[in-house]
Order: C-alpha cells, then structure tokens, then sequence
C-alpha cells in the first residue's frame, strides 16, 4: 500500500472520550495496562481465576518449544461446566442464558438451569453414539439454541467440535468432515432464511454420498426445525427429538487438561486448501472470558448482550458460546436476516429486549446507512450502552453513523481487532478507560504485545505504516493447524522470526494508536467473512469452460471487499457470454457457499505475469476498481494489460 493510500485511511481526528458515568463504574481501570506489562504472565494468571479449575495450573505458560505454547500447565477444567453448572450451582439458575428469536417469530428463553439440562441430555446421547473424548464432532446448523447446545455437549464431552456454517455447500462441508475426521455429523432438517424454510439436511446427505467409502461419519444426528420433508439413512440418522430429548439430564462432567483441545475452526488461507485453526481449552476460555467483561464492561445482573454473528464463525463461538456464558451473561440469540419480515427487525429486537450491550459487523452498519436513519430512529434504542464492531476496519462514517443513530451519541463504539488463529479480541479501545478515534482499533489490550514493523522486523516510527505483529504468546492463541505443524510454522511465525505475523497491514499514527489497514496476502475480507483468492481460483478451473483464472479483492462500498474474477477460457467454450458467466457464479456457489460468489467476471484473453509465472493482482485490482492502470514494467509481456483493458469495453465480456 503507498503512504497516500494509508494516510487517506487514517486521517481521523476526531476523539471520543468513555463517558463519566461509565468510567466510574468500569469493570476495568486504568492501571491495568501497567500491571499487565510488568507481569503478564502474572496478569494472565489472575485472569484465569475469573474460571473454576478442578486441577489448579503449576505454570502459566511453557515457551519451550515455540510457536508450540503449552498455557496453565498441569490445570485440570470443563468448559461446559464453566459456562452452565457453576452458574446454576451459584443460584443463577433462573436467569435467561438465551432470549432465542426465531425469524418466524416464535421465540423460546432458555435459562441458565435449562441450559444445563439441555447440555448434558445432549452429551448423553452423543454418548450413546459412540462420543468419546478426543473424538470429533462436525455441527451444520442455523443459528438455533440447538446449535449452542450441540457445542457445549462436546465440550463437555472433551469431543473437539468443528463448526461449519450453514451458508456453506456440501462441497465445503465434505472437506472439512474428511479433514478432521469427524464421527458424527449435529445437523437440522432446515432454517428460516428470508421468511422461507431453507433445507440443510440434503447437503450433509450429498457431502457423505461425496465421500463415500471413505466417510468417517458413523451418525447424522437431524434436529427438527422447519419440519420440512427429510430422507433419512436408517441406521445412520436419528432425530435430535429421539436422541436427545429422551436422554437423561444427569451428567457429570469430567475435567480435561487445560490443553485439551476445544474445537477446529476452518477459515481461509493463502491455498487453496483450508486451514483447520486448533483451540484449546484452558487459555481459550481464559481470554474469551476476560475480554468480554472488559471490552464489552459486562455486568451479569443488568445487562443484556447481543452479538449477531453466525455461530459458523469464530466471532460465534468466542462471543456467543464461550466468553459470554462463562460470565453468566444473558443473551439474545436470533436466527434469521435483518430484513426479514421487515428493515427494523433488529431494532425491534433490541427494543424488545432490552438490550444493552450490541457487536456487529461494519458491513451491517453500512447496509443500515444505505437504508437510511429513519428506520432505527423509529425504534427505542435507549437501553445500549456500549455498541462493539468487528470483523473488518470500520471506516470512520460508518463508525460515526453507528454511534450517532444506533447510540444516540452516547454510547462508546469498541472496534474489536483479532482473527480465528488469535481466539479473542486482541486490540480494542476498553469503553471505560481509553479515548476512541472512528475506525481505529487503538492499542493492544492488557497482557497483549502487538507492534508495528517494517519489511525487515524493525518497528516503525509514529506516522508510518508497516505489518502487524503479535511479539509475545497469548492464552488464546491457536496451537497448530490440525494436522499440519509444519504449514503452522511457514504460514505465521516464518515472515518475521520469534513473532506472529498475522497478514495485515497496519499503520501508527502521531498519537501511537493503531489503524488496520487490511489484508496484505492473497486473502479477501467480503462483509467480514475470510475467502481465499486462491480457493476461489481453484473453484473457477474446476469448471470445464475454464482454462485460468485470477481472483482480486476489489474495494466495495457494502461489503468492504467484493470478489472479482478474471477468466481465461477454453477455445471449446468459445466466446463467453452473459449466461455462461451465470453459469460460473453458481458454479463458485455450489463448490464453495453463496458468499463466494463473485460480484463480477471477466472474460480476458489473457493473465498478467511476472517473469516467474506470479500473477499480478495489483494490476487487476486496478481493473477491477476502474483505476488506470498502474506500473506494469515488470510483466513478463507488458501489452497484456492493454488487451485486458480494450477487450473489457466490450459488452459481453462483464455483467
Ligand atoms: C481478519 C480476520 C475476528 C473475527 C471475525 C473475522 C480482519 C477483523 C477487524 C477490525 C480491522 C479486522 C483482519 C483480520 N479484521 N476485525 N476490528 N479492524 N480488520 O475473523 O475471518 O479470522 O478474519 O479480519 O483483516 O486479519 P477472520
């Protein structure tokens, strides 16, 4: 990026202070950034007393073997314990864990002593087909209590659960099943998607008969929730209704070692081939926990929370399941779209509820700008008190938007920085203690060492831009990708020797507070979702129209980053037309899910190329976002570009 396109970015400021009244009651003060610098492990030490431990650690963490960190030596704990019995068990059983809202309208609360039994009925019957601790467990489900129940049972069980969200094809879902080998497959006949029902079941049928033989899957276990027409696999599938619901509620929860692992969360990377990021236990809970009740200042008896994030994500997990329910919070848990039945659903909810505490994503909020401000407006939103953003840098007008028509100017925004690999927020302003400038993520949280340096590893000066590091190890940190210690290495701590280089670019500013500035690599942030251009390269040749194709991150207005793709097609498919390009867009949906579909494809007569066979993507970029075309001296053959550019005025070569 140049140093005008990173000052464009950064040139906010304006400030906003945490309001008195919640600085004074702040869980966190002000000298936490101190203590925590001169004695983090001692910190984090502290920290993880806000867990019960059946074994108490004997050492906070062994660095011995880096990258390969070992966090609350020798401490024994469950997870699902954590986040339900102890609650129920300290008099909290009444108290709401979920206000579900279904997009139907139906609703259901579920309180803390509910949740409980629903859990262990649920670990009971996984149990029962076979479950055991160390098993995986994959989970394909709308964003239904079921869902939370599901991820507890196996937590509970110490089976390692890997989510796959349910916008997901049977494509997607089929690797991820193979690759961690799951046993058994939660699913649900369907969802409310859009004011219809919208099957799943059909693609765990399809990514089964897809892997065959070779399945590891031995149960599909089928929870009913549309109640749509459903073929079942006699042996194989059985009804949640019938596992679950007849299982018994008593169960006791055996203790794990702090490093047992938690889950494997797939996300995207530079390949083609997604990476499986491995949690674990003791460190995750730890850091989910704590930076709930500081960024989000949680207070148990009066606040209302509500992170709108698909449980398919790692924002799901982190600030839905883990973080939140180990600090007995309660929370809204809806299923379906904003618009649905109407432009104010969310409003209506918030309102509804009474909630208090709201995380989101900036491509939401800039879906709500183009709405337009009277729809909130006709809404009480008086009960929020802190509004957290995440999942892509919030650029300062949507920023100032959201605090100004969902806050009513009151509120602090927290612009959360952190990925699948980091666990929990890494940077964030805390609401009670640190200034705020629109559309940056301000400064490491306490206990965390983050720093800006250039190509060689040296830190830069304020005022100038460079990568983002993470220097010292952290309790939520992956562990590994599963299977692949060796790609663990390569992909995050070979760029900058000794620390985490976590793939994007940031910059300092004259204050020393810090600014994202985005991917630096070949992956694409498309309405906060992580898609790889290589993987959806890999789907495009897939096709047999296609000969090549390149994929760019294209700047958008509503999504943050749009997927363009540039295809080179085989002389058998002939010209290209309109339909054709239709064809490839579904074709992307089904091998990978709806949210890789490009927003445009081109047909080019050829790639740009270095020397060395690399495709230039800047130039494409340029492309792509109706630039001129910047310097290209270093292609392989330098009248590329200008046949890129003149065969795009055709028409039939676009959307
Ligand atoms: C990437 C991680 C974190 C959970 C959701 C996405 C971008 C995330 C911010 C933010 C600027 C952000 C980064 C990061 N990102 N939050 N507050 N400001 N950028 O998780 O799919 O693992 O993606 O999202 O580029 O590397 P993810």
């Amino acid at each position: 990026m140049t140093q005008t396109a990173i000052d464009n970015l950064a040139h906010e400021d304006r400030i906003f202070e945490p309001p008195a009244d919640l600085a004074a009651h702040a869980n966190v003060k002000a000298d936490e950034y101190e203590r925590a610098a001169a004695d983090r492990l001692g910190f984090w030490a502290e920290k993880a007393q806000l867990l019960t431990w059946e074994t108490p650690f004997t050492e906070v963490l062994d660095w011995s073997d880096p990258p390969f960190a070992k966090w609350f030596v020798g401490g024994r704990l469950n997870v699902a314990y954590n986040c339900v019995d102890r609650h129920v068990e300290n008099g909290l059983g009444d108290k709401v864990a979920f206000h579900f809202v279904g997009e139907p309208g139906d609703t259901r609360d579920l309180t803390y002593a509910q949740l409980k039994d629903e859990v262990s009925k649920a670990a009971n019957a996984l149990t029962e087909l076979g479950v055991r601790a160390g098993d995986r467990v994959a989970i394909y489900l709308p964003m239904i209590p079921e869902a939370v129940i599901a991820m507890l049972a196996c937590a509970r069980l110490g089976a390692p659960h890997t989510v796959v969200f349910g916008g997901f094809s049977s494509d997607a879902l089929a690797s991820r099943v193979e690759d961690c080998s799951a046993k058994v497959v939660i699913t649900a006949d369907g969802g409310y998607r859009r004011g219809a029902p919208s099957a799943l079941k059909p693609a765990v049928d399809a990514a089964l008969e897809k892997l065959g033989d070779a399945s590891p899957v031995e149960h599909v276990v089928v929870v009913r929730r549309t109640g749509q027409d459903t073929a079942i696999v006699e042996g194989r599938d059985r009804w949640w209704d019938d596992v679950v619901d007849t299982a018994s509620p008593e169960h006791t929860p055996e203790a794990f070692d702090s490093e047992h692992p938690l889950y494997v969360m797939y996300t995207s990377g530079t390949t083609g081939k997604p990476k499986g990021i491995l949690h674990t236990t003791g460190g995750y809970l730890t850091q989910c926990a704590y930076t709930f009740q500081a960024v989000f200042d949680h207070k148990r008896d009066t606040d209302v929370y509500w992170c709108t994030a698909d449980i398919g994500w790692v924002t799901g997990h982190s600030y839905i399941v883990y973080g939140p329910t180990a600090m007995a919070a309660t929370q809204v848990l809806y299923e379906g779209t904003p618009d649905t039945p109407h432009k104010g659903r969310w409003w209506e909810i918030i309102a509804d509820k009474g909630v208090t505490l709201f995380y989101t994503a900036p491509t939401a909020i800039r879906t709500f700008m183009k709405w337009g401000r009277e729809i909130p407006a006709k809404y009480d939103l008086s009960s929020l008190r802190i509004l957290g953003s995440v999942g892509e840098p919030i650029n300062p007008e949507a920023y100032v938007w959201y605090r100004t028509h969902i806050g009513g100017d009151r509120t602090p925004v927290v612009d959360t920085w952190w990925q699948t690999e980091t666990g929990a927020h890494m940077m964030s302003p805390l609401p009670g203690v640190t200034a705020a400038k629109p559309g940056s993520a301000m400064a490491a949280l306490p206990g965390i060492a983050v720093d800006v340096v250039d190509d060689t590893g040296k830190s830069v000066a304020n005022g100038e831009g460079g990568y983002l590091v993470i220097t010292e190890p952290w309790p939520s940190m992956l562990r590994t990708i599963w299977g692949d210690d060796e790609r663990y290495k390569d992909t995050y701590w070979a760029r900058f020797p000794g620390v985490y280089f976590a793939g994007d670019g940031a910059k300092r500013d004259e204050d020393g507070a810090i600014w994202i500035l985005g991917r630096v690599d070949d992956v694409m942030n498309v309405s906060g979702h992580r898609l790889s251009t290589s993987e959806i390269e890999s789907a495009l040749v897939s096709h047999p129209a296609v000969a090549e194709a390149a994929v760019v991150g294209a700047t958008d207005e509503t999504t943050g980053q749009a997927v363009v793709a540039f295809v080179i097609l085989r002389e058998s498919a002939g010209e290209g037309g309109d339909d054709l390009v239709a064809e490839l867009r579904s074709h992307v949906a089904k091998e990978i899910g709806p949210i890789a579909k490009p927003r445009q494809i081109m047909v080019v007569p050829d790639l740009p190329k270095t020397r060395s066979g690399k495709i230039m993507r800047r130039l494409l970029r340029d492309v792509a976002e109706n630039r001129e075309v910047g310097d290209a001296t270093t292609l392989a053959d330098s009248s590329v570009m200008d046949l890129i550019t003149a065969g795009l005025r055709k028409p039939s070569s676009g959307e």
